[in-house]
């Protein structure tokens, strides 16, 4: 049985002190998490902070998240973040391949991989986003679009590392734009996704944590992670509300 996430990528928003106001938020209004998780994904100058307000709560199912890192572990790679840095501060979970990254400084599905490989060799876990533009969606050619993606991102890993996966999907024209996937359009993909993994690797397919995220907030999102196959969200406008974060993780019950 796979248990349900909601992680919250907040992008370039917030200073520190503000996040951690905001964790704290979220934290007092004491979402009802069960065995499912909460991971908050902040900046990497909000980090220190950030990890000093969720272990205050002692709840090993709300954890630290960044939104990026880069592959090699040190070196002359100005501007760059290593694992082993995100590691030391408490980080358990990295966003690999947001579509922003992807479209606005040029990460494609061959440097992506290295992350991925860099990550699960870190111990830590990546969060892979996939997800088509609309001229694709509009061509109906979405499935080829994604299964491409983690073709070139992720199927050449053996069971057990990719087993360690979170997947995102994350149609990039439901992105901040208010305009959310049906819940028939998002469990139709999460469906085929996890049908390419059960192709690749069998039963393993049934406990990797597929995502949905774009525009989901907290009238839609109880409906979509009903979906048999979508197991919680990747959310970024709202999770920047401490109301609608905490709304959308009890969506998750
Ligand atoms: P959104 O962003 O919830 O603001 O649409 C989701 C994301 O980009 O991860």
């Amino acid at each position: 049985m796979r248990n349900k996430i909601t992680a919250g990528n907040w992008k370039m928003n917030l200073t520190p002190q503000e996040g951690v106001t905001l964790i704290n938020d979220v934290l007092h209004l004491n979402p009802a998490l069960n065995n499912n998780k909460i991971i908050f994904c902040v900046p990497f100058t909000h980090l220190a902070l950030a990890q000093q307000a969720i272990a205050n709560t002692n709840n090993k199912n709300i954890v630290l998240g960044a939104q990026n890192c880069y592959y090699q572990n040190s070196g002359a790679y100005t501007g760059e973040i290593s694992l082993p840095m995100l590691k030391t501060l408490g980080v358990q979970a990295i966003i690999v391949g947001h579509s922003e990254r992807r479209q606005y400084f040029n990460e494609d599905n061959e440097l992506l991989k290295h992350k991925i490989d860099a990550i699960l060799a870190a111990d830590l876990t990546p969060i892979f986003c996939c997800g088509e533009p609309l001229a694709v969606r509009e061509a109906n050619t979405q499935n080829d679009f994604v299964a491409q993606q983690l073709k070139e991102s992720i199927l050449h890993l053996e069971g057990q590392a990719l087993s360690k996966i979170i997947i995102a999907y994350e149609p990039i024209w439901a992105i901040g734009t208010g305009k959310t996937a049906t819940t028939a359009q998002a469990q139709e993909m999460h469906a085929h996704i996890r049908s390419l993994l059960n192709n690749n690797y069998g039963t393993i397919a049934q406990d990797i944590a597929i995502l949905y995220g774009g525009s989901c907030n907290p009238t839609n999102a109880a409906e979509l992670f009903s979906q048999p196959d979508v197991d919680g969200g990747l959310i970024g406008g709202a999770s920047l509300k401490a109301d609608q974060f905490t709304a959308i993780a009890n969506a998750m019950n």
